[in-house]
């Protein structure tokens, strides 16, 4: 009986390897960079999301629409509204991305995503893959980058997350080998490690930045985590201005909120995994994940996101309309820079640590003891186009 168990899971994970051999070969032919001036007009496509999510990109979108409207009305960029990325469609053809939907992802250039639902084991969807697990993989969009900065008190980082190998590259892969046992896989390619470790060292050099920082576990995970490692430092020799240190991540997460230590680091860059679970614990620093925005970028495609879930909880408890929108508009910023809008991009992200961190004249909390999302997007808008914007974010706290 054993014997037959191990051959079948030995066939399938031939399929596997072979698949990744594809993936290692496409990943390298893949050299060409989308330029986003060449293309008119820029199409920003819209998943509006499940729970919350359907409330806070709304709020996105009409910041977005404010800055971009001269843009509109001239016609160099055009928003898609692509409705079909709901739990209820995916659930009833019981696909991560429906065919259709992702044709439609696929005919924009950008995306500004709602959170979506993931289903879990024991929850009342079918237990099928994540839809931003799946649209990473579908477009390839490698980078996960999530900026985090709390300027009162000289933090300033950014997270250079892997985002379509490591544990979850496989994620829905794994399988039960018998009665007893499962099996996931964590993987990590040579040309995948280097592609998003090369791509901190660049936003180093950009800014100026001597140093960068790798998370792994590499001391225990040898082969995956040690490869990841090894590239860093093999990378990092083509940046002799820039110095490299690596951090176990069980250490990291403490050393984030040891004040003596946490300004001192700038770029981080980690495995999947490592990235998911610290960037919650830097957002939370910053505010709580509702003030975090993620930026999931590929050759070809980029997607724009929350870095939270769609809180179910909160829709089910009515607080919807006091979800805290300021995750997406901080994606929204992120989208305007990566398309070309840096001014807009500055302006957005001024005013949202004016509005959250420095004046507080209203407050969000999530319930109905803070304002709705809604207020606060007027709240935002209203700094966005005030002439004191800079100087006001300059003096912050004074
Ligand atoms: C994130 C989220 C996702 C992830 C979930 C929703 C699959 O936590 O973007 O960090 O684990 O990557
Ligand atoms: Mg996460």
């Amino acid at each position: 009986m054993s014997k037959e168990l191990i051959e079948k899971a030995k066939e399938k994970f031939g399929a596997i390897i072979e698949d990744q051999f594809r993936r290692i070969k496409k990943i390298k032919e893949d050299t060409e960079w989308v330029n986003y001036a060449r293309l008119k007009p820029v199409i920003i496509g819209l998943c509006w999301g499940d729970g919350i999510g359907r409330v806070i990109s709304k709020h996105a979108q009409t910041v977005l629409s404010h800055v971009l409207k001269d843009e509109i009305a001239k016609g160099k960029v055009i928003f898609r509204d692509i409705a079909g990325l709901t739990i209820e469609n995916r659930a009833k053809q019981m696909k991560a991305i429906p065919d259709d939907v992702l044709e439609e992802i696929k005919s924009c250039h950008v995306i500004l995503k709602g959170p979506t639902t993931t289903p879990q084991t024991g929850d009342k969807w079918p237990n099928i893959e994540s839809a931003n697990v799946a649209m990473r993989r579908h477009l390839d969009l490698f980078a996960n980058v999530r900026p985090v900065r709390i300027p009162r008190e000289g933090i300033d980082w950014c997270f250079f997350r892997e985002n379509t190998e490591g544990a979850y590259l496989l994620g829905s892969k794994g399988f039960d080998i018998s009665e007893d046992m499962s099996v996931d896989f964590k993987v990590i390619t040579e040309p995948g490690a280097e592609r998003i470790i090369r791509m901190a060292f660049e936003y180093a050099k950009k800014n100026n930045i001597n140093r960068v920082t790798v998370v792994t576990k590499s001391n225990v995970i040898k082969a995956t985590d040690g490869r990841f490692s090894k590239t860093a430092f093999r990378i990092a020799r083509e940046y002799p201005d820039i110095g490299l240190d690596e951090w176990y991540i069980d250490i990291m997460t403490a050393k984030l909120i040891d004040p003596a230590r946490s300004k001192e680091f700038k770029v981080f860059v980690l495995p999947n995994l490592y990235g998911d679970i610290l960037t919650d614990e830097a957002a939370q620093l910053q505010g709580g994940v509702g003030t975090a925005g993620s930026a999931n970028i590929g050759k070809k495609w980029a997607m724009f996101e929350a870095i939270h879930g769609s809180a179910p909880r909160m829709v089910k408890e009515g607080r919807d309309k006091f979800a805290d929108p300021s995750s997406m508009i901080r994606a929204s910023a992120m989208l305007l820079r990566h398309i070309g809008f840096p001014g807009s991009a500055r302006k957005i992200e001024m005013a949202l640590e004016v509005c959250g961190q420095y004046e507080k004249k209203i407050i969000i909390t999530g319930r109905d003891t803070g304002v709705t999302g809604e207020e606060y997007t007027q709240y935002l808008l209203s700094w966005i186009d005030n002439p004191e914007l800079e100087e006001k974010w300059e003096i912050g706290d004074e």
